[in-house]
């Protein structure tokens, strides 16, 4: 499993971000795009139970890791994470359905990737200059 201090650093302040973007107890679906470690998707899921979430990444290492913090943890509201390339178009994400999440998290990869990767319609909430969350409400996806 991939230890991330970033991480585990950030997680709380993040998931006090995402809090506020979700009605409280409502079932909701989150999308995770450049999940990293793992260690993010188990603690946001860990703490918002009636969150299904789905975390996903590009890297097969990292892909190994969410899947050993998965299994670790017991947590049950993760979905195995999808191979998801930011830098392709929606459509070649993992045969995802548009308007089908209720969040989408991405959390510090734009400033390491080209430019298209953050080329989607998003409601843009800036965190700081190297930790963003986009959150695209359904109407809008
Ligand atoms: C700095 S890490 C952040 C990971 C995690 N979100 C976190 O905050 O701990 C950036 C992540 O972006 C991923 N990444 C890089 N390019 C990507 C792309 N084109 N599509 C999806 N993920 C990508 C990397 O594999 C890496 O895990």
């Amino acid at each position: 499993m991939i230890v991330a201090p970033a991480a585990e650093r950030n997680k709380e302040p993040i998931l006090n971000v995402i809090r506020q973007q979700l009605s409280p107890g409502a079932p909701a679906l989150a999308l995770e795009l450049a999940s990293g470690s793992g260690q993010h998707s188990v603690h946001f899921a860990q703490a918002l139970p009636n969150v299904l979430w789905q975390p996903s990444e590009l890297e097969p290492r990292a892909l190994e890791s969410i899947s050993a913090y998965i299994a670790a943890t017991r947590v049950e509201n993760v979905k195995q994470p999808l191979n998801i390339d930011c830098s392709q178009s929606w459509e070649t994400w993992g045969g995802l359905k548009p308007s089908s999440f209720d969040l989408i998290v991405n959390i510090n990869m734009i400033h390491i990737t080209e430019i298209k990767c953050t080329e989607v319609r998003v409601l843009f909430i800036c965190v700081n200059s190297f930790c963003s969350i986009y959150v695209i409400p359904k109407e809008q996806s």
